[in-house]
């Protein structure tokens, strides 16, 4: 029979039970595997958080010692992953680029698709884990007009990452700590958050069996969008914009306010934290300090900070119980690093890949059936067909 009630945005259905990430959007809580986000931001480092939400328990140093080569023997890709990169317009937008590299990782590696074991889907994992920050970085090398080129074997995960990023051609990388900590802090905080819309999507589209790198493709592509993922992006956009205006926040607040206008205060509001997201207060603090510590000043942090404070006094945004959320804050900080603004949802790609592998992991193992929602047909009733001469 038909279904007769329908949920649209999910907002209230249940599509699986997983072990992996505790929320309560009511009190601010994030947990994963049982561990604060708190705790995990300050003490962990974000391979540990990554082998942590993947198989459930923080490794001891063998294991992360195991994981950690598993990852580097497959940081390498195929040289014609390059000629596929070097075909895109220089001006492509970086997301679009990552999906299709990811995608595209299928044709190189096809022991990756079928995979059914939990070995044949570890193996999967640390290739992917070891390819990705590649992709990342040549993503960016690319828009920067920088050559490609590999990271160092001897580097920890996050380390080679920056040097892989930002590495000039015959210029010895110097390792900045601040930089290597407060990409380790962003990473961690962005790394899962239970079922959001691209965790939906690699799920669903994992569900079909469809192969480990396609449905993170598929993932990347949910994340772009700027209700999601792409708000990073979108908030500094928004907040050079209200720069650009002299620094009027009240006009931005009128027109996110005003129905008539589909502008909204990119950064605010979540689909279930009604409380404070408990990763922009660790960005928050994490933003005035990495800007101290790199002597940064930016007048964006000031024109976010009278923002934020402006909204939570704000009667609409009360009422809505709208605060602000993981996205107001970092694209300050990763601007701060020295990376370009269309490359921030690339970041929190980068981040979220660990939690997308659990989650799709989880999903396999588990053996769920095939994603296939229902819906209540409201077109029209059977019709007689007519020859377009008759229409
Ligand atoms: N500015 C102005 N009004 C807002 C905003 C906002 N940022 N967010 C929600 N509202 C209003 C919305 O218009 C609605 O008002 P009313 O009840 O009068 O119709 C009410 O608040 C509830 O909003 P909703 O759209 O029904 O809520 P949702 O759960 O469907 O959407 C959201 C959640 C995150 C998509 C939304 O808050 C939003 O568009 N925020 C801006 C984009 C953003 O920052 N996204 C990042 C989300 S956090 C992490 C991530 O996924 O990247």
């Amino acid at each position: 029979g038909g279904v007769t009630t329908i949920d649209p945005g999910y907002k209230n259905t249940g599509s699986c039970v997983s072990g992996i990430t505790f929320l309560d959007g009511e009190k601010g809580i994030l947990r994963y595997r049982g561990y604060s986000i708190e705790e995990l931001a300050e003490k962990a480092d974000f391979l540990e958080v990554a082998y942590l939400l993947i198989f459930g328990d923080l490794p001891t140093s063998s294991e992360l010692e195991k994981f950690h080569a598993d990852i580097k023997k497959h940081a390498v890709v195929d040289d014609d992953v390059k000629k596929i990169l070097d075909a895109f317009p220089k001006s492509a937008h970086p997301m679009g680029v990552l999906a299709s590299l990811t995608s595209a990782l299928t044709a190189f590696n096809p022991s990756s698709v079928n995979v059914d074991s939990e070995e044949e889907m570890y193996n999967a994992i640390v290739r992917i884990l070891g390819k990705f920050p590649i992709l990342v970085a040549w993503t960016m090398r690319k828009k920067m007009g920088l050559p490609l080129d590999y990271g160092s074997s001897s580097l920890g995960y996050v380390e080679n990452i920056l040097q892989m990023m930002f590495k000039r051609p015959d210029e010895d990388y110097k390792q900045n700590k601040i930089l290597v900590n407060a990409l380790d802090k962003l990473l961690i905080l962005h790394a899962d958050h239970e079922q959001n819309c691209s965790t939906s999507t690699v799920r669903i589209v994992g569900s079909s069996h469809a192969g480990l790198f396609a449905s993170l493709s598929a993932g990347i592509s949910a994340l772009w969008g700027p209700l999601h993922g792409g708000a990073n992006q979108a908030v500094l956009e928004m907040l050079e914009a209200i720069k650009a205006d002299g620094g009027d926040t009240k006009k931005y607040m009128g027109k996110a306010k005003d129905k008539a206008d589909p502008f909204r205060l990119m950064g605010f509001g979540h689909r279930v934290y009604k409380n404070f997201d408990p990763r922009a207060r660790i960005i928050k603090v994490a933003a005035d300090e990495v800007l101290g510590d790199l002597g940064v000043q930016d007048p964006i942090l000031d024109i976010a900070k009278g923002l934020e404070k402006e909204a939570l006094e704000d009667q609409y945004f009360v009422d809505r119980k709208l605060y602000p959320n993981v996205d107001f804050y970092s694209g300050i900080i990763y601007r701060a690093m020295g990376i370009p603004v269309e490359m921030f949802t690339v970041m929190f790609a980068l981040g979220r890949l660990p939690g997308w592998i659990a989650q799709w992991r989880e999903m396999r193992l588990r053996k769920e059936p095939i994603g296939r929602p229902r819906q209540v047909y409201i077109g029209e009733n059977e019709r007689a067909f007519k020859a377009a001469s008759d229409r």
